[in-house]
């Protein structure tokens, strides 16, 4: 058995969620609990992974290992049924820099680029940062559930539209999209020739009772259209290695982005994303699935707290991952300015602003749930007691 309750200071190690909590809540005394980074120890056989590359004393130029594409494959095949050939994948420094790298291989300035929102918020800054225009094709809330809402998606779409970010699973809603949505969304974005950049870092974090379909794998015209990222840094807690992947079948897409890339230089990554990858995709399934039954546990602890004492706040339930979409609008608060200043300074909590999201992010705000039970507790004690 793993242990996930452990509390471990992060302190001194430069970690984000601690670093810039001052500078982003004006105050260190919140509890962080907002990048999406988990608390727990980073598994043995990642930390032994490493550890057994350091008995050789040289880290010099490393290329990528001769079995990195083939682990890659078995992995996603087996997790998610999804069949690619190896030359379709290829390594990406991080999946943020790959949606900047995408923006630039795959449109020009001025184009428009549809996202999603509420959504990570990198998706519009990568368009933003990069001189192209972010066009909304925002959500709708059903059945407490997100759903796409392709008649506006379809009245957004120009002649100058060139791309479009999903995020499947959706980060904040924890929306483990169905075959039918992404099926419909392949039919319009094909028939506009528009590529999907499908970004599935939550993938293998989808919990047991729901199933997670790559966009790719719906169709074959959606394959077609698909840049698939994915990556093992946020199952696995390694996100600070820099190790995620693309798969990308349709070889002209694949090209341009491969152009993109070795033009600026980007192809290579680092001795240990390699290692920590491998070791995860091959040693790592009873920590993944042991991981998903302790985050699925504080989930359920937060949503029947919330429903027991504080019914104003309602969750969105996540069907994938560990971040959790508060609803606050029946608190009561005139503004989102003032929503959070509460949380800050009265509930003492550190979570994401749902603004930050997009349109839809109003009145939410978006909790970290991978950490210790008694770190749930406390953060719950702190909002009860602040709101009494
Ligand atoms: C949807 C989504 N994509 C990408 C990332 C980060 O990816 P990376 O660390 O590889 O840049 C996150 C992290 O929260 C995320 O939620």
């Amino acid at each position: 058995m793993y242990h996930f309750d452990e509390i471990i200071d992060r302190s001194n190690t430069d970690a984000i969620k601690l670093k810039y909590r001052k500078d982003i809540f004006g105050t260190d005394d919140v509890l962080p609990l907002w990048v999406a980074d988990m608390d727990f120890r980073t598994p043995d056989f990642i930390l032994n992974a490493i550890a057994e590359r350091l008995k050789h004393p040289v880290l010099g130029y490393t290329a990528v290992p001769d079995n990195f594409q083939s682990v890659i494959a078995d992995w996603v095949y087996r997790h998610h049924n999804l069949k690619v050939a190896e030359n379709a994948i290829g390594f990406l420094p991080g999946i943020v820099p790959g949606l900047a790298f995408a923006v630039q291989a795959f449109t020009e300035k001025g184009d428009e680029i549809i996202v999603q929102p509420p959504v990570y918020y990198p998706f519009m800054n990568v368009v933003i940062k990069n001189r192209r225009k972010v066009v909304y094709n925002p959500l709708v809330k059903k059945d407490n559930l997100f759903q796409m809402d392709f008649e506006d998606l379809e009245q957004k779409i120009t002649d100058k539209t060139k791309l479009l970010i999903l995020c499947n699973p959706h980060n904040p809603g924890g929306r483990v999209w169905d075959e039918d949505s992404l099926k419909k969304l392949a039919e319009i974005c094909t028939r506009h020739n528009i590529p999907v950049i499908s970004d599935e870092i939550h993938a293998d974090m989808t919990f047991e009772q729901y199933t997670h379909t790559p966009f790719a794998n719906t169709s074959e015209e959606a394959a077609n259209i698909s840049v698939t990222y994915m990556a093992p840094s946020k199952t696995f807690n390694m996100p600070g290695l820099i190790a995620s992947y693309y798969i990308i079948p349709n070889e002209k897409l694949r090209n341009k982005l491969d152009t993109f890339l070795d033009k600026n230089e980007l192809r290579g990554g680092n001795i240990f994303a390699y290692e920590a990858t491998l070791a995860a995709y091959t040693q790592g399934e009873e920590w993944r699935r042991q991981m998903l039954g302790y985050v699925q546990k504080n989930i359920d602890d937060v949503v029947a707290y919330l429903q027991e004492n504080i019914p104003e706040i309602a969750p969105m339930i996540p069907q994938a991952s560990f971040l959790v979409w508060l609803d606050c609008s029946r608190l009561g608060f005139a503004s989102d300015d003032k929503l959070v200043d509460f949380f800050v300074s009265k509930a003492k909590l550190g979570f994401n602003r749902g603004t930050m999201f997009g349109p839809g992010g109003e009145n939410h705000l978006r909790m970290n749930v991978a950490c210790s039970r008694t770190i749930i507790k406390e953060a719950l004690n702190r909002l009860h007691t602040a709101l009494k």
